[in-house]
C-alpha cells in the first residue's frame, strides 16, 4: 500500500497553508511536483512558488520529483468545439497519469501532490490519481488536504460574501461564461480566464483580482462599464512584473 496525499496548499501566500497541511507536507517522504519549464526553456513560476512555500514550511530540504507536464492542446482551432477541447484534456491527463504512475513507482515512502488552492476546484491531480488507482498497477491510499482557494481570498481581499442573503453562487471557467449567461445566473465567480469578454454586462457589478496572496497582486472594483479598461491594464501590469497572470472575479447583476 502506497499512501499519497493531495495537498492543498493555498493561492500563493505561503501564510495561507491551514496546519493540517503542514503536518502532511512534513510527513510525506518526498513531493511530485509537474514542471511545465520544459517549455520554451522558462522556468515554471507555479515551481518556483512551491519551492518557496516548502522551505518555509519544512525542517529538513524536501526530496522533490518534478514531472514534466506534458504539452496540452491548446489552439483554439483544435480546441473550438466541445468535443474537441474534452479530447484534449483527456489526452492530456492520460500522459500526465503515466507520469505520475513513472514517478510513484520508482520512490519509496508517502508521496505529497502539492495543489495550488484547494484540490477540489479546477484541479484534476485527485481525478487522474483515481483513475491511476483504478488501473490496479500500483496499490494507493489516497487523502486529501483541503486547502484555502482563490474563490476564498478574492472574497476576503475584497471583504465581501460572494452571494447576497440566501442566494445562489454560480462557480464557472471563462470558457462557460457564456452558458451561465445564457442559464441567466446572476451571480457568477470566474476562473481560468484567457481573455476577459464582458460585452453586453456593463451595468453588471464585477469583483476581479489577480495573482492574490503574492507580490503583484492586483484587485479593481466597480460597475463593469467603468472599470474594464483599468482591469486590462492591471492584468498587463501582472503579467510583466511576474511573468505570469492567475486572474478570478465576482460578476453580479445589480438588482
Ligand atoms: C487550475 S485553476 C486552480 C484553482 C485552485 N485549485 C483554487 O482552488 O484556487 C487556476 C485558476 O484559479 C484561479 N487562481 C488560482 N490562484 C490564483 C491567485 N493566486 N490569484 C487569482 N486567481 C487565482 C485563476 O482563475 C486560475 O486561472
Amino acid at each position: 500500500m502506497k499512501r499519497v496525499r493531495v495537498i492543498g496548499v493555498g493561492p500563493g501566500d505561503p501564510d495561507q497553508v491551514t496546519i493540517e497541511a503542514v503536518t502532511a507536507l512534513r510527513e510525506v517522504a518526498y513531493f511530485v511536483v509537474t514542471d511545465k519549464s520544459g517549455r520554451g526553456g522558462m522556468p515554471d513560476p507555479l515551481v518556483n512558488a512551491r519551492e518557496r512555500l516548502l522551505d518555509r514550511h519544512l525542517e529538513r530540504a524536501p526530496v522533490i520529483v518534478r514531472v514534466d507536464d506534458p504539452e496540452r492542446e491548446r489552439r483554439p482551432d483544435r480546441t473550438a468545439t466541445q468535443d474537441e477541447y474534452d479530447a484534449a484534456v483527456a489526452r492530456w491527463h492520460e500522459e500526465r497519469r503515466a507520469a505520475y504512475e513513472e514517478a510513484l513507482l520508482s520512490h519509496d515512502g508517502d508521496a505529497g501532490f502539492l495543489v495550488w488552492g484547494d484540490p477540489a476546484f479546477y484541479d484534476s491531480t485527485i481525478r487522474i490519481l483515481q483513475s491511476l488507482q483504478a488501473r490496479g498497477r500500483l496499490d494507493l491510499q489516497l487523502d486529501v488536504v483541503p486547502g484555502i482557494s482563490s474563490i476564498q481570498l478574492l472574497a476576503a481581499r475584497h471583504r465581501i460574501v460572494l452571494h447576497e442573503v440566501g442566494q445562489a453562487l454560480h462557480v464557472t471557467s471563462g470558457r462557460r461564461l457564456h452558458e451561465a449567461l445564457a442559464q441567466g445566473q446572476d451571480n457568477i465567480v470566474v476562473m481560468l480566464n484567457r481573455v476577459i469578454e464582458l460585452d453586453g454586462l456593463e451595468e453588471w457589478s464585477i469583483w476581479w483580482g489577480a495573482n492574490l496572496g503574492t507580490a503583484s497582486e492586483a484587485l479593481v472594483a466597480g460597475r463593469v462599464g467603468d472599470v474594464l479598461p483599468a482591469i486590462d491594464e492591471a492584468r498587463d501590469r501582472v503579467r510583466a512584473a511576474a511573468g505570469w497572470v492567475m486572474d478570478i472575479f465576482l460578476l453580479r447583476r445589480e438588482a
